[in-house]
């Protein structure tokens, strides 16, 4: 009788760990919605549209052209904003509508008839997204916005109220392992410069917060949304990532002559592969830990009833 008892628990904890396992490895739908609002062609794994998004030629103000034009993000904004937030002037400006407030009063499906074209036939998506895809992004834009105004001064770029600590201990444990503790070790290259973590976050914290909370497509940077961050815990990390170096710090002034020797290389592609593994493993045995502890727990009250079962005999 107690040898079928820890059978039947065996087999619910192997059920439980693979339930976990899973949940553990794919992002949520709104995540992926949040995906796609950044670059749905990216997320969706499809070629870009050739040529301009035909709504881009009501603007002239922002100058970009082809795939970028495409973006959700390109015409409503990283705040979701659009004309009404961090693209209200600059660059990006386009005048296009925010997110925030015109897609709020409408339901799901009204959103995806949007996306569909429904009031506006240049607004069509259906060619390129599937009903999965049109769905997630509703799922997004319906429960996923946040108003990036409450945390992030317009102005000064720089966070409004926030907890410092929390914003280090979370990137510590969470960010570290491949941004590094100086946010340098990836460098991505956006619109022809070099920038880290600590310049994105200073320049652009609105597209920080969103990728922070969501992840970028293609990669397996986790999402804090699906970690059960709340949006405060995306804005402590903003915090702590605009104390980082930007990279644009003025150099370390280098006599000439015998000091002035080129720095030996580092990084080269053993030692990355080297970190790819080990973050690889770091992650593999954070989930398989979570998972032991789940059974060590099970496993201990299994014990316990079948002592009571016992006791009762
Ligand atoms: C080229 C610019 C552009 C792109 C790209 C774009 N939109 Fe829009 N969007 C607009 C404009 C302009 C409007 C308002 C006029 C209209 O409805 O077409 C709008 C309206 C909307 C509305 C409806 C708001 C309302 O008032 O009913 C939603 C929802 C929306 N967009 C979501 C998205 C999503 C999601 C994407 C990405 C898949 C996207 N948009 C891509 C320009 C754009
Ligand atoms: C598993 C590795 C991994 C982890 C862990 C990780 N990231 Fe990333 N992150 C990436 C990769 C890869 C990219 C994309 C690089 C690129 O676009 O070239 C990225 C991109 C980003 C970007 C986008 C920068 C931009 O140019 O827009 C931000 C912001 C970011 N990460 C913040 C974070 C934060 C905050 C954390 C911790 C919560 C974190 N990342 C954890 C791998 C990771």
């Amino acid at each position: 009788m107690k040898f079928f008892y820890s059978l039947v628990l065996c087999a619910l904890s192997v059920l439980l760990m693979s339930v976990i396992g899973v949940a553990a490895q794919s992002p949520s739908e709104l995540t992926q919605g949040a995906q796609l609002y950044d670059k749905w062609y990216a997320a969706a794994g499809l070629p870009a549209p050739e040529g301009n998004m035909p709504i881009w030629s009501r603007q002239s103000t922002n100058t970009r052209s082809g795939a970028e034009t495409w973006r959700c993000v390109e015409c409503h904004g990283w705040d979701y904003q659009g004309r009404e937030g961090a693209y209200g002037s600059g660059s990006h400006y386009t005048g296009f509508p925010s997110l925030l407030r015109q897609a709020d009063p409408l339901t799901r499906e009204q959103i995806i008839a949007h996306l569909k074209g429904a009031n506006d036939p240049q607004h069509d998506f259906s060619p390129y997204l599937d009903e999965a895809s049109l769905r997630k992004l509703a799922v997004f834009l319906k429960d996923g916005l946040i108003d990036d105004r409450q945390y992030i001064d317009s102005v000064s770029l720089q966070v409004i109220g926030g907890d410092l600590q929390n914003g280090e201990k979370l990137y510590t444990e969470t960010c570290a392992a491949c941004h590094g503790t100086d946010g340098k070790k990836i460098v991505f290259r956006s619109e022809g410069v070099d920038e880290y973590l600590g310049s994105v976050a200073r320049r652009d914290p609105w597209r920080f917060l969103h990728r922070t909370r969501f992840g970028v497509a293609g990669t397996a940077m986790p999402a804090g949304y699906d970690l059960g961050w709340t949006p405060e815990d995306g804005r402590d990390i903003l915090m702590y990532a605009q104390t980082l170096p930007t990279g644009r710090e003025a150099a370390p002034v280098t006599g000439a002559g015998a000091g002035s020797e080129p720095e030996p290389p580092r990084g080269g592609p053993a030692s990355n592969l080297w970190s790819g593994i080990l973050t690889g493993l770091a992650a593999f045995f954070g989930t398989f830990g979570l998972s032991l502890l789940f059974l060590g727990g099970l496993v201990l009250l299994g014990m316990l009833i079948v002592s009571l079962l016992r006791g009762r005999r």
